[in-house]
């Protein structure tokens, strides 16, 4: 049946069919008291409620009253590794004791150690972990969610991983799932020191089984000191891009390598961390249209300085927020933990942060033309905040303040 949402106190659009750039960023284009129309689980009309009320005959509407309630795009995680086997948690403890993420990984812990736990599993627990965290995803209105392979690195378990994936994405009607090929996401033990074979055998033998079995959209590489080089992360990326996968680099999280202006010079859709990315670096993701996917729930796990998002939107980049939900550098989904330390950490303005993630995380995964505003042809994934206005998403702190999720035209949660 068709649907109508009204009575809302405001209606934030974020309107627009392209990721917003600097100044745009604080453009949500909010409508005072506004409607939805959804018809077929896609947006049909968005406008004032008195003039959208003028033009249907609400009889013939399901109706969702948003009475004093703020009216919003779902958030799209567009960074995320939800698909591993086992945990990390006494690592975490080591960190705080002061140990490095670097250290830990040198010795053969980090990324390494959840590769074992990865191969370990049988692909239904890949799925049955995986599908739990979506859960949690759902239910703090995250609507579209990227994922990544990456704690394989063989052959097997990459594709494991991206077919635990697939699995979840035809059984989850609630949120989309947008699959990566991380295979190269560490150096794999019996290559340490052969990183050049490493990626030839990535290149040679996983992409060509990820192409042809359509695993993945996207491809992305650890690009940083001591794991992948700038020229080795180039090879691997346009081999990946010339077997027609769109581009993403962990680039510049830990040292400043140049992770950004390779994500420019390769033309990829975005470059995520970026915590010591150069001022050239972020020039050059302005000019070129790569969105600055910035991860601060990593930094602060980390216990690393921040993202410099405010250069960034200042020089006219496009920020995306995700949470890069992992077994190590950052185990959590929380959406609300994301908001408070971009607004109360990275100098970020709430409009600005609104807008990172929605329409720019829907540009992240090169889907703002489907998702990510309330825009008349867009997929119905729109949130029902149980506040009046969207200034509370910062200011109740680290809360889901998610009433309802609304998921291509289904109400999917009731909080
Ligand atoms: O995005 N930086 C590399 N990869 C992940 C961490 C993975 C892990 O620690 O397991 C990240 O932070
Ligand atoms: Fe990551």
């Amino acid at each position: 049946m068709k649907k109508i949402i009204i009575n809302a106190s405001e209606v934030i659009t974020c309107s627009g069919y392209e990721a917003k750039y600097g100044k745009e960023m604080t453009d949500i284009k909010p409508i005072l008291r506004g409607a939805v129309v959804i018809e077929d689980g896609l947006i049909t009309k968005v406008g004032s409620q008195e003039n959208i009320l003028k033009e249907i005959n609400i009889d013939d509407y399901e109706i969702i009253d948003a009475a004093g309630n703020t009216v919003m795009p779902g958030f799209v995680d567009s960074h995320t590794h939800f698909v591993f086997g086992g945990y990390r948690a006494e690592e975490f403890s080591w960190r705080l004791r002061g140990d490095s993420y670097m250290d830990i990984m040198k010795r053969g812990g980090g990324i390494v150690s959840s590769v074992k736990s990865t191969r370990e599993a049988s692909i239904e627990e890949l799925v049955a972990n995986g599908n739990k965290r979506l859960d949690s995803m759902v239910k703090l209105g995250v609507t579209t969610v990227e994922g990544k392979s990456g704690y394989g690195l063989d052959l097997d378990t990459e594709i494991k991983q991206l077919e635990a994936m697939k699995i979840l994405k035809d059984k989850r009607q609630d949120i989309d799932i947008v699959s990566t090929f991380l295979g190269p996401h560490a150096v794999e033990k019996v290559y340490k020191g052969r990183e050049d074979e490493f990626i030839e055998y990535q290149i040679s033998e996983v992409l060509p089984k990820v192409i042809e079995q359509k695993l993945a959209e996207f491809a992305d590489i650890f690009c940083e000191e001591n794991v992948f080089s700038i020229e080795q992360s180039r090879k691997f990326l346009q081999a990946a891009k010339s077997c027609g996968l769109k581009l993403k680099i962990h680039a510049d999280e830990i040292v400043q390598l140049g992770g950004a202006e390779l994500a420019a010079e390769l033309g990829a859709i975005s470059a995520d961390h970026l915590l010591q990315a150069s001022d050239k670096g972020i020039e050059a993701l302005a000019q070129k249209k790569v969105i600055a996917n910035l991860l601060p729930g990593t930094a602060f796990s980390l216990k690393e300085d921040f993202a410099n998002a405010r250069k960034m939107i200042d020089r006219g980049c496009a920020v995306a927020l995700s949470s890069d939900l992992n077994p190590g550098s950052c185990f959590t989904n929380s959406i609300p933990l994301i908001i408070a330390l971009a607004a109360l950490h990275m100098d970020m303005r709430t409009e600005e942060i609104i807008t990172a993630l929605t329409i720019n995380g829907a540009a992240s995964v090169d889907k703002q033309k489907l998702i990510g505003s309330i825009d008349p042809g867009k997929k119905a994934d729109i949130l029902i905040l149980d506040f009046p206005s969207y200034h509370f998403l910062p200011y109740h702190i680290g809360m889901n303040i998610v009433k309802t999720v609304i998921k291509a035209g289904k109400i999917v949660v009731e909080n």
